[in-house]
């Protein structure tokens, strides 16, 4: 018999688990040729803002053991292009859409998500937090358990539609900033974002981003955000979105025990578009094995004891 795979992300019901992590597959619709995007439990946008950003200087990816180094600087078209041109390709769309929402205000936030809240395309927003941020001099707002706090709480007002909020890793103590978020008003958590890092050319002795730093994902912090998502499991009740690394079933799975009721591929997009699917087969092939009928029952299932 088959396994029940359906979960329940703070009011969002999704078919499956596996979802994409922002930014790492487009609006979606550039992947439609390589993967079902049906299949998936949902896809989430890359972050969209009020206005239009250019993004950093540069070069903006660069490889590194067991991950990549990114500074995009949440280059897109701004929120007016995402409806006239974006929305439309939803529209038979059988999978959840998640919209991930950035800014440089909380009032941009606030405006941004004001005006999508109503279009039935969409079936929930994702708060990207971890963005540098002009309003508060340089702080990430996902640093900061006020500013996240209120950014929530203002967010929360405008929209009916389940809000999940995109934590930084880069803090010392995770769960301070996600008990603010859930304090706040959020449905759902997701975790990690990228941790901020660098790398140099020893010849130029310049840095390898135009950006200087930039954020990095894949394998590599793995074991980073996994720790983060179990810590953040048990200190709050929120549902999770895992992410960080997941590169097949396994990866996905560990997760899935450690607490997040669903989870997110990122940088495996850009190597395999498939990761996504084959992550999914291989979570159902897992509760065959295991004589699992109901995902539910390994959501958090770690056993310290
Ligand atoms: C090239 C690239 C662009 C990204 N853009 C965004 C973004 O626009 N918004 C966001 O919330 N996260 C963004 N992320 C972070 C990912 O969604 C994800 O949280 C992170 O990469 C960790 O997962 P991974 O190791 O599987 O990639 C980006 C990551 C990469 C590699």
């Amino acid at each position: 018999m088959k396994p029940i795979l359906d979960v329940d992300i703070g009011g969002l019901k999704l078919k499956n688990p596996v979802m994409v992590g922002s930014g790492t597959f487009g609006y979606g619709d550039e992947f439609k040729e390589y993967v079902e995007i049906n299949r998936l439990g949902a896809i989430v946008t890359k972050t969209i803002t009020k206005h239009r950003r250019e993004g950093t200087r540069p070069p903006r990816i660069y490889e590194t053991t067991g991950g990549m180094l990114n500074a995009i600087g949440l280059q897109n078209n701004g929120v007016d292009d995402f409806v006239q041109n974006k929305l439309k390709h939803y529209k038979n769309l059988k999978t959840k859409l998640i919209v991930s929402v950035g800014g440089e205000t909380n009032s941009e936030y606030v405006d941004v998500i004001e005006q999508l809240s109503s279009y039935s395309e969409i079936s929930a927003f994702e708060l990207n937090i971890s963005c540098p941020n002009i309003e508060y001099k340089d702080k990430i707002i996902a640093c900061d358990e006020n500013l996240t706090h209120q950014l929530v709480r203002e967010v929360r007002r405008v929209t009916v539609l389940p809000l999940i909020v995109k934590l930084s890793p880069n803090v010392s103590d995770i769960t301070l900033i996600a008990k603010a978020a859930q304090e706040g008003g959020a449905d759902a958590i997701s975790l990690v974002n990228t941790f901020l890092g660098m790398a140099i050319n020893v010849k130029t002795k310049r840095p390898v981003l135009g950006n200087i730093t930039g954020g990095l994902s894949g394998p590599a912090i793995k074991p980073l955000a996994l720790r983060m998502v179990w810590q953040v499991h048990n200190r709050i009740s929120l549902p999770i979105i895992g992410m960080g690394g997941i590169m097949n079933a396994r990866d996905a799975l560990e997760f899935i025990i450690a607490g997040a009721s669903a989870v997110a591929v990122g940088t495996a997009n850009f190597i395999n578009p498939e990761t996504t699917l084959e992550v999914l087969n291989g979570i159902e092939d897992y509760l065959i094995k295991h004589r699992i009928k109901d995902i539910s029952e390994l959501i958090g299932s770690l056993n310290v004891g």
